[in-house]
């Protein structure tokens, strides 16, 4: 019901200034303060992001919790914490975590991700699916760039908090992420709904890249426009920013961003060889498939005068290729 929904949300955003507040603060919190900084994490992003501590002691919120009166089962049913069956006292589901609130489309917190402050624990632990939190329903940062993405009209997608946070930093205000890498269909609503301009902007190694296409796709398909930033392959967004800076960030990457079949020509061309005869041929044909999927007959005669000049073939033997391509895949 309502009801138990909103009472959840009260616990959970009790649990969040709790967290902010520590990291912010007190000795506690000193250590990820520290960690934060140390990635250049400024005041006021961890003030806008609401960015906390969960600490090491595993009691922490749920005596808080206990204490003003919440009803522990239902913020089990959070996940805020965990009530042992054998009757020992319950305990935190964080603990020792740098924490990213997540926020629903009303800038309530649902939800949270935290990262552990030493490479030992698994990286990244989020909230599971609870009756407020729905992961695939929701993207990081969503409340907070809504304006920006409708004024700008257009969004930039990331994978990681920390790319938002850090983007947001280098004066990017329509920044959003996926918790994860994959996008889905209601994701890409909530974006369509503000613009339909979408800029990916994933990490630059394989799986990063490899989402990226994905993405796009399924964006394309929710009746947005999509261009993909050429994120070098040994970086993610907020490690591109702190080494190169934030007018190179805009410029290389966000000013740069290529249309989705340009960006998977040049993935192509990477892994192959295109000196070798064979490689061209299958090539040139790979294209000539993947511009069946691309809608605009000026974008199409674009890239087939590229190919034609590229390797002196002509407008004409391409035309008749690609029309024996498309009567082979519809
Ligand atoms: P940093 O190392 O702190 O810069 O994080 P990152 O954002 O670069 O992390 P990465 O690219 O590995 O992952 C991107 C996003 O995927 C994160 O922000 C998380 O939402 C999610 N993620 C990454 N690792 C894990 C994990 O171990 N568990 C879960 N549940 N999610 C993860
Ligand atoms: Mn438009
Ligand atoms: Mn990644
Ligand atoms: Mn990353
Ligand atoms: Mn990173």
């Amino acid at each position: 019901t309502t009801k138990s929904g909103s009472s959840m949300k009260e616990g959970i955003a009790l649990a969040s200034r709790f967290y902010h507040h520590l990291l912010m603060h007190t000795e506690q919190g000193r250590e990820a303060y520290e960690y934060a900084r140390h990635r250049e994490v400024s005041e006021e992003a961890l003030r806008r992001f609401q960015i906390g501590f969960a600490p090491r002691e595993r009691e922490a919120l749920s005596l808080l919790l206990k204490n003003r009166d919440f009803d522990l089962r239902e913020m089990e049913q959070a996940d805020l914490l965990q009530i042992p069956e054998d009757g020992h006292s319950p305990f935190d589901r964080f603990s020792n975590r740098l924490i990213f609130p997540i926020w629903d489309q009303n800038g309530k917190v649902i939800a949270f991700g935290g990262r552990a402050l030493d490479e030992q624990s698994a990286k990244y632990l989020n909230t599971r699916e609870t009756p407020v939190f729905k992961k695939n329903e929701v993207l990081y940062g969503y409340h907070l760039a809504r304006a920006a993405i409708r004024k700008q009209n257009f969004a930039v997608l990331f994978e990681g908090y920390m790319d938002v946070v850090s983007a947001w930093m280098a004066g990017v205000e329509n920044g959003v992420a996926t918790l994860g890498t994959s996008l889905t269909s209601g994701q890409a609503n909530l974006i369509q709904r503000l613009s339909n301009h979408v800029t990916i902007c994933y990490d630059g190694d394989a799986a990063g890249q490899k989402a990226a296409i994905k993405n796009a796709e399924t964006l394309e398909e929710n009746g947005c426009q999509v261009k993909i930033a050429p994120m070098p392959a040994n970086k993610d967004p907020d490690d591109y920013i702190r080494e190169e800076g934030p007018s190179a960030f805009m410029t290389n990457m966000i000013e740069s961003a290529q249309s989705v079949i340009s960006f998977k020509m040049s993935a192509y061309r990477k892994e192959k060889n295109l000196k070798r005869e064979g490689d061209r041929q299958a090539y040139i044909e790979w294209v000539l498939e993947e511009l069946t999927t691309v809608r605009s007959p000026v974008e199409r005669e674009f890239y087939l005068k590229q190919l034609a000049d590229e390797f002196s073939v002509s407008m004409e033997a391409l035309k008749q290729e690609q029309y024996r391509i498309y009567q082979r895949v519809r």
